[in-house]
């Protein structure tokens, strides 16, 4: 055992819940973790002592954040298919195949190294869980390799063959829905904590809510745990099913019926709406309504969804300031969706918020108070404090 006690924290922020802004700010604090975890939160002046000590000279300090939704496992570059979008081009999914084509062609060695390298980037700003979907091999060997080689890195893996049909069963729809209910999530569902589905009838290439409904129910009997992208090019049935199916989280919503928004309150215990506005910057599409869902007691999370596609970005301090400037969140209502918001979303209580007994996952920002990161929008002030021992 080895602990470290931590002083000099400019504004200890636990997003407990407490407080009119669910913060849960503590002034003058100071923590101890033991290992990895936390094992107490008091006043500075009454620390107790501890093998060790960092001090943060101001700083604040904040849960890591919780990356809830990535698709970090592929090769290839889509740069191009971005700068098109920008002068005008529209995000179908179609995009989704190029990348398949370039990950399949990698060497394990080399996704491998590839998606270490994108961990390594999102701890070095303030990133400490981080979930990992496949979709990008969508055979039986390459969805079951994506996911071998992703739960190498985290624990939150999400089988996500029912990604698009591939080019090469366009013709036969039921046929590869056959195969990702059988014999691709029999190789894959090992590796896999979480199945998911791009369920969106407005995209050719993905999948109607009928097809979503089989592909979550057979995941379900592997004994995997359901999330959904849902709504995100149009209105559509992935809200209702994953209401319906106690899904973890429905994620995009942004295309939202005052039903999908109703339906999404009720299931405030159940099912988490996670909220993607990178998607949005880079399709140069409508962000989702956060005020209203808010506003309706909807749970939510914010996470960055980085992928080839629709959003290169691992930045979660990018995606706070996007979710205050265009979604209508305040500062506090950004942080806290994307820590114990996104901890909800995977079902976690020992992640997203500084409380006794919760892992040592934490963030230290180069700045007084949280609400730098959306004041300093651009600038890297989070980064994970790595804790000595
Ligand atoms: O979450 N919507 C589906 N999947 C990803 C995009 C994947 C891609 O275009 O490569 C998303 O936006
Ligand atoms: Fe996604």
């Amino acid at each position: 055992m080895s602990s470290t006690l931590i002083t000099g924290i400019g504004e200890l922020v636990t997003c407990d819940g407490s407080g009119e802004d669910r913060l849960g700010i503590r002034p003058d604090a100071a923590v101890v973790a033991e290992d990895d975890r936390i094992v107490w939160i008091g006043r500075a002046a009454e620390a107790p002592a501890a093998d060790r000590r960092v001090d943060l000279d101001g700083r604040a300090l904040i849960p890591g954040f919780v990356d809830s939704h990535s698709h970090l496992v592929f090769d290839g570059d889509r740069a191009a298919e971005f700068a098109a979008r920008m002068t005008g081009a529209a995000y179908d999914g179609g995009g989704i195949a190029t990348s398949m084509t370039a990950t399949r062609a990698a060497s394990d060695g080399r996704l491998r190294e590839l998606l270490g390298r994108r961990v390594t980037e999102m701890r070095a700003q303030g990133t400490t869980t981080v979930e990992i979907k496949s979709g990008y091999g969508l055979s039986v060997a390459d969805e079951a390799r994506a996911l071998r080689i992703a739960s190498e890195f985290t624990s939150e893996t999400t089988f996500l063959g029912a990604h698009v049909v591939p080019p090469e069963w366009r013709h036969d729809r039921a046929g590869y829905l056959d195969l990702v209910t059988g014999e691709m999530l029999v190789s894959a569902g090992p590796h896999a904590r979480w199945i998911d589905v791009f369920c969106e009838p407005a995209s050719p290439y993905a999948f109607t809510g009928d097809e979503a409904r089989r592909v979550l129910l057979a995941g379900r009997e592997a004994g995997l745990e359901l999330r959904v992208h849902g709504n995100q090019l149009g209105h559509g049935p992935g809200v209702q099913l994953a209401v319906e199916l106690g899904a973890a989280s429905v994620d995009h919503c942004t295309y939202l019926t005052d039903d999908d928004v109703d339906a999404l309150a009720g299931a405030r215990d159940s099912t988490v709406a996670t909220l993607l506005p990178g998607v949005e910057f880079s399709t140069r599409s409508p962000y989702p309504d956060g005020r209203r869902l808010i506003d309706a007691g909807v749970r939510i999370a914010l996470a960055s969804d980085c992928n080839p596609g629709t959003c290169y970005s691992s930045s979660i301090p990018f995606m706070l300031a996007l979710a205050v400037r265009e979604m209508g969140l305040t500062p506090a209502e950004a942080l806290y969706a994307a820590t114990a918001g996104a901890a909800r979303s995977l079902r976690r209580t020992d992640i997203g918020r500084i409380e006794l007994g919760t892992r040592a996952d934490l963030a230290v920002l180069d700045a007084p108070s949280y609400l730098h990161l959306c004041y300093r929008p651009g600038v890297p002030i989070a980064r994970t404090l790595e804790l000595p021992g």
